[in-house]
């Protein structure tokens, strides 16, 4: 299963994956009748958006992280049956019914095998369904990751932080239009989008640090050195002006199966 995450300090600071998202949501042309499945929902913030432009169909967010479904369960309660919300790891995901839409945000990047992970997609929707995604890509965060290493090579973080293994895929466009079709997928698009995020000050830009980016970091050290690490990491991201800025690269990809 995936890892967890701190899904109440996710809903909290999730500002910029909104934003992301609802741009994503807001380009999808809709009937309003479809059945669809948002891959990765986290707390549920994107799989709301998808919900009110869906008012005749029917939404499922599924996410790897248990705290993240308890909390997405918690936050879409409100809408009522026609959207659910279920634990399952997209590596080998399953549904029960095929869905006509996927949509998913922020997520593919924590899965390491996009080839695996397309088959699964494809395999979930039905023929002439549609994928709609958006996560990071090539070059995503790069000076963030720099300043990390930086930071993780020095004392007392070094003995810790040696030999991480790889957290993320970063895809380019044109492999993952290669990965879509290679997976069946027809009408494949991919391209990159650098959207940097910004935060008012370092206190802010940390706890996001630590939330998101630096997850598997703060895993690997000692508690009372993870909120030290976070902070001197975001200094390093503080511009003139005393706001941090990540440098994120949106990857965008959209395909069919086909009919
Ligand atoms: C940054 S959050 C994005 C959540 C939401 N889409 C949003 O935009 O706010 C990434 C999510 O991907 C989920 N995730 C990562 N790997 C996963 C996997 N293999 N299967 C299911 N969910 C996964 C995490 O649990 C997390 O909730």
């Amino acid at each position: 299963m995936a890892d967890e995450w701190d899904a109440e300090t996710y809903q909290r600071v999730s500002a910029p994956q909104l934003a992301w998202g609802a741009r994503v949501v807001e380009r999808i042309p809709l009937e309003g009748d479809e059945d669809a499945l948002d891959a990765g929902c986290g707390t549920g913030r994107v799989t709301r958006l998808l919900a009110e432009r869906l008012p005749h169909g029917t939404v499922l967010g599924v996410d790897g992280s248990a705290r993240m479904v308890e909390e997405a369960s918690r936050q879409l309660a409100d809408l009522g049956g026609r959207v659910s919300v279920r634990q399952a790891d997209l590596r080998t995901l399953e549904l029960d019914a095929r869905v006509d839409l996927i949509v998913s945000t922020a997520t593919f990047h924590w899965i390491l095998d996009h080839e695996g992970l397309f088959g699964r997609l494809h395999a979930a929707l039905r023929p002439g369904g549609r994928l709609v995604a958006q996560c990071g890509g090539f070059g995503n965060i790069a000076a963030t990751h720099a300043a990390a290493d930086e930071v993780g090579a020095a004392e007392p973080y070094a003995p810790h932080l040696r030999d991480m293994p790889e957290s993320w895929h970063f895809a380019g466009a044109e492999d993952t239009v290669a990965r879509l079709e290679g997976a069946g997928f027809t009408d494949a698009r991919a391209w990159l989008e650098p959207d940097p995020a910004l935060f008012d000050n370092a206190e802010e830009g940390a706890v996001f640090l630590s939330t998101v980016v630096l997850r598997h970091h703060l895993e690997r050290l000692p508690e009372d050195l993870r909120a030290h690490f976070a902070r001197a990491v975001a200094d390093r991201r503080t511009r003139p002006d005393g706001r941090v800025e990540l440098d994120y690269v949106r990857l965008n990809l959209e395909a069919r199966r086909p009919a």
